[in-house]
């Protein structure tokens, strides 16, 4: 009886030792669910779409900034920086071309799909590149956040949009009133900056591309310009 015992014993501590190492194999799956964890590359997917507009003084001027438009997922959240201005407010739009070329002319007006009549960013009646004013502390410089419902990171060109993508921003050597028509009142354009995506997916631009690409040097300029 007890050698068949203790062979018992054997063949059970044989078994838990088995199922011990088949347990101890059975890890393995969970590896394979590791590197499904491992999908960072879905991560990056929710990476921020966001665009940018290096700001260049025009006519002389030697303003420069630059200006950040992120798709918050509820607005497109802007942050501009600009630097070289005389303390007080200057009007801030979104004009219609991405061509920042001579005095600024060709920027066009503000950038308008609806139709509508000039006015504030928190008005019923506005531009959708009507951005108010950024204002300018004693040592020239201006820093602005701010959240829009009016326009999106949408390429020109792009049927229907309010998109900015290839349009440009603009800084007024005046403070716009906000009411005045057709732009404010703002005065001279001392700054333009060709808004271009950065990051996120990226709507085929207009068949203008090509030229306005031209633009594209220009925007490693203000590293150079700062230095005089
Ligand atoms: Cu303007
Ligand atoms: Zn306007």
């Amino acid at each position: 009886m007890r050698p068949t015992l203790n062979l018992t014993a054997a063949a059970t501590l044989c078994l838990i030792s088995i199922g011990c190492s088949r347990q101890a194999e059975a890890p393995p799956p969970p590896i394979t669910t590791a590197p499904r964890v491992a999908p960072p590359t879905a991560a990056p997917a929710p990476a921020p779409r966001m665009a940018r507009a290096t700001l260049m003084g025009l006519g002389g001027s030697t303003v420069t900034g630059d200006v950040t438009f992120t798709d918050s997922g509820n607005g497109i959240s802007t942050e501009a920086h600009v630097n070289g201005l005389r303390p007080g407010k200057h009007g801030f739009h979104v004009h219609e071309v991405g061509d920042c070329s001579g005095d600024g002319t060709a920027a066009g007006d503000h950038f308008n799909p609806a139709a509508s009549p000039h006015g504030g960013p928190d008005g019923t009646a506005m531009h959708a590149g009507d951005m108010g004013n950024i204002e300018a502390g004693p040592d020239g410089k201006a820093t602005v956040t701010m959240l829009s419902h009016h326009f999106t990171l949408e390429a020109v060109g792009t049927t229907g949009t309010t998109g900015i993508i290839g349009r440009s921003v603009i800084v007024h050597e005046n403070e716009d009133d906000l009411t005045s028509q057709p732009a404010g009142n703002a005065g001279a354009r001392i700054a333009c900056g060709r808004i271009e995506m950065v990051s996120g997916a990226m709507v085929m631009p207009a068949a203008s591309a090509p030229m306005d690409g031209m633009d594209m040097p220009a925007a490693s300029a203000p590293m150079g310009a700062s230095a005089p």
